[in-house]
């Protein structure tokens, strides 16, 4: 795991911006792993302005969402299907065939989550993934105690996700409760991942994800299983980190970030 500690929220954004974009000009073929949430609206910000002004192509590049709440249309403004429309999908050039989420209407949702999985197969794997994290921990929707091999399954969100999420449903009583989700299984399988955390009411759990042992109790603590994935914070999601001096120094003298400093 690496840790890499920006300025504030907006260079942690452009940060992961300006990785997905490398990985995707190496690899237009690229199968990109998708979050929702707060924290990536900035990431699809700057993805949406370099499509605009630098022309980063995402026309043979294939998505898959980490994640679906359970009975909401693809029209309604709190579903992540939404979501991604509004955020990046309708700005870019991708191909609306090849961008993938669970589908949360699905009659049988054990049937839909095999489904997923096989698709995620069938476009070879994730090469990128995107994650946030949740206040509990969470990456994707995998709440505390998901199984660390985990595969694409439906999950009852947690009340400490119910809360940080109802605010835009207009309160937890209009809310799902329950979501399908990639597992921790299936999101270690992916051959790079990318966590952004920003804010300070991110800053303990990033510290037990990056510095604490690893436990089922917080899914973010399994990426330290992962050969390959970066953890951007901003200052204030790094105050509780414990090794700070030792992150900026790995990332101020590894030759992989010169063209990202
Ligand atoms: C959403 C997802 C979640 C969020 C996490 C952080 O697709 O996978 O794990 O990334 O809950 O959400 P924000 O950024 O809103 O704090």
């Amino acid at each position: 795991m690496e840790v890499i500690i920006q300025p504030n929220q907006e260079a942690a954004a452009s940060l992961v911006a300006r990785i997905v974009a490398k990985e995707l000009r190496a690899n237009p073929h690229l199968v990109l792993g998708l979050a929702t949430g707060k924290t990536m609206e900035r990431v699809y910000r700057h993805l949406v302005r370099m499509h605009k002004e630098e022309k980063l192509d995402f026309s043979l590049c294939s998505t898959f969402n980490l994640d679906e709440y359970v009975g909401l249309f693809p029209s309604d403004p709190n579903s992540y299907r939404h979501y991604m429309e509004h955020h990046l999908f309708r700005h870019v050039n991708v191909d609306p065939r090849n961008t993938h989420l669970p589908n949360g209407l699905a009659t049988d949702l054990d049937e839909e989550c095999r489904r997923y999985e096989a698709m995620i197969q069938r476009f070879g794997g994730i090469d990128l993934q995107l994650l946030g994290i949740g206040k509990a921990g969470h990456i994707g929707f995998n709440e505390p105690l998901s199984a660390l091999r985990s595969r694409t399954r439906v999950k009852a969100l947690t009340p400490t996700t119910m809360k940080q999420n109802a605010p835009s449903f207009g309160g937890e009583e209009k809310m799902p409760r329950r979501a399908i989700t990639m597992g921790v299984g299936t999101i270690l399988e992916c051959r790079r991942c990318l966590l952004l955390a920003t804010g300070d009411t991110k800053a303990e759990v990033v510290a037990k994800a990056v510095e604490g042992p690893i436990t089922s109790m917080i899914s973010a603590t399994t990426l330290q299983l992962h050969a390959r994935c970066s953890v951007i914070v901003d200052e204030e999601a790094a105050s509780h980190l414990k090794e700070k001096d030792y992150y900026r120094w790995i990332f101020a003298n590894e030759p992989e970030w010169d063209e990202f400093r």
